[in-house]
């Protein structure tokens, strides 16, 4: 079991594959793009198969997520959702991606396990999406939810942030695009993780704003907090339902209290936070030939050592080393 001392268990993975990206999202990474991990750092398709099989079989994970960067941008990624779903007890497995290229390997991910996949959508309109992304790949995203839905990866979810002033006028329309295809759309507020240390907390979109906008075309009903769980997302009924949209909060409402969340990076740190200041490293050790046991006792010594939250609002705040696409979404 991976606990920590405020008694939160950790049972869900999130692995990230790259921290490369085929976008460049202006709330994530410069024009430029980052200084890549060289290839010798990040982890072997073997390797993260074996962290991910220890997390599983020893740990008590009971649900994988895969993460970028773009994950889609791994090539081994249908062998490692292969070799996950086919471990026991089977957790439950799951992909956050950019949609660019899920046109094409949506039907692949499903024949080897895959449950299911959140798509970031922030417009659709092609001009701001390339003005946010810096590319013009909008069709290819929506392209990429179809297939998604197409090849039974359901719930799709869709996450979209909204940026002051570039797409925070398109809520509604992303609603009802969502809500025609039967696609579950969550508002993200935007986190201070940009590799640009841009984000300001004066300019974020708040999770109270959008639900006034989206409050002024549709109905919407608070499914009580008690289904939510350690879920990031609020949901709330459209229009009496049974389709929800939801809000994921994390700036003016954390949920960091009932976190079940643990993190391994492309380079095989395990991360106990988003936020978190130190990485435990469980690269070298696998390298160096440590047995099961001894990486499941490095693994759970750096969840122990979670912090209670991610104290954005705190005064000496300060923001992670890493970027979120070299952490994982
Ligand atoms: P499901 O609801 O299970 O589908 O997953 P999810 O919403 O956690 O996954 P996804 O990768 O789609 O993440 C969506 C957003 O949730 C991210 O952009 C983050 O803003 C937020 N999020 C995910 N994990 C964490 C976390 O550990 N801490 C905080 N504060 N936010 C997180
Ligand atoms: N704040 C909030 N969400 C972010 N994402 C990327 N960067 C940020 C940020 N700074 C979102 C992506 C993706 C999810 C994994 O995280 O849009 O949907
Ligand atoms: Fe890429 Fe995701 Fe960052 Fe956008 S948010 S640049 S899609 S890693």
């Amino acid at each position: 079991m991976l606990a920590d001392s405020y008694g939160r268990v950790a049972t869900d993975l999130r692995v990230s594959l790259t921290d490369r990206c085929n976008l460049r999202c202006a709330y994530c990474m410069p024009p430029e793009g980052l200084d890549w991990l060289p290839r010798p750092e990040l982890l072997t398709d073997e390797e993260v198969v074996r962290l991910v099989r220890i997390g599983v079989t020893l740990l008590g994970i009971r649900e994988v997520r895969f993460t970028g960067g773009e994950p889609l941008l791994r090539r081994g990624l249908p062998g490692i959702v292969a070799a996950t779903a086919a471990l026991h007890p089977r957790p439950r497995t799951a992909l956050t991606t950019n949609g660019i290229g899920l046109a094409r390997l949506a039907p692949a991910l499903a024949e080897a396990g895959l449950d299911r996949v959140n798509v970031s959508l922030d417009t659709l309109d092609p001009d701001v999406f390339e003005k946010l992304a810096r590319r013009r790949r909008l069709d290819d995203v929506l392209a990429g939810l179809e297939a998604a839905a197409r090849a039974g990866l359901a719930p799709v979810k869709v996450n979209a942030v909204l940026m002051r002033g570039v797409n925070d006028h398109e809520a509604p329309d992303l609603l009802d695009y969502c809500l025609e295809r039967g696609y579950r759309l969550r508002f993200i507020e935007q986190m201070p993780l940009d590799a640009q240390h841009g984000w300001q907390r004066a300019t974020m979109v708040t999770a109270e704003e959008i639900l006034d906008r989206l409050g002024a075309a549709h109905t919407l009903t608070p499914v009580g907090a008690a289904g939510r769980g350690s879920a990031p997302a609020e949901e709330f009924l459209v229009d009496g339902g049974p389709a929800t949209v939801g809000v994921i909060a994390s700036v003016t409402r954390p949920f960091c209290g009932a976190c079940d969340r643990v993190r391994l990076t492309a380079d095989g740190q395990v991360r106990n936070c988003l936020f978190a200041r130190e990485e435990s490293d469980l690269r070298g050790p696998l390298r160096a030939g440590a047995d099961d046991a001894e990486i499941a006792e490095r693994w759970r010594a750096a969840v122990a050592a979670k912090l209670p939250g991610h104290g954005i609002d705190d005064p000496g705040f300060l923001q992670p080393a890493r970027p979120m696409s070299a952490i994982g979404g």
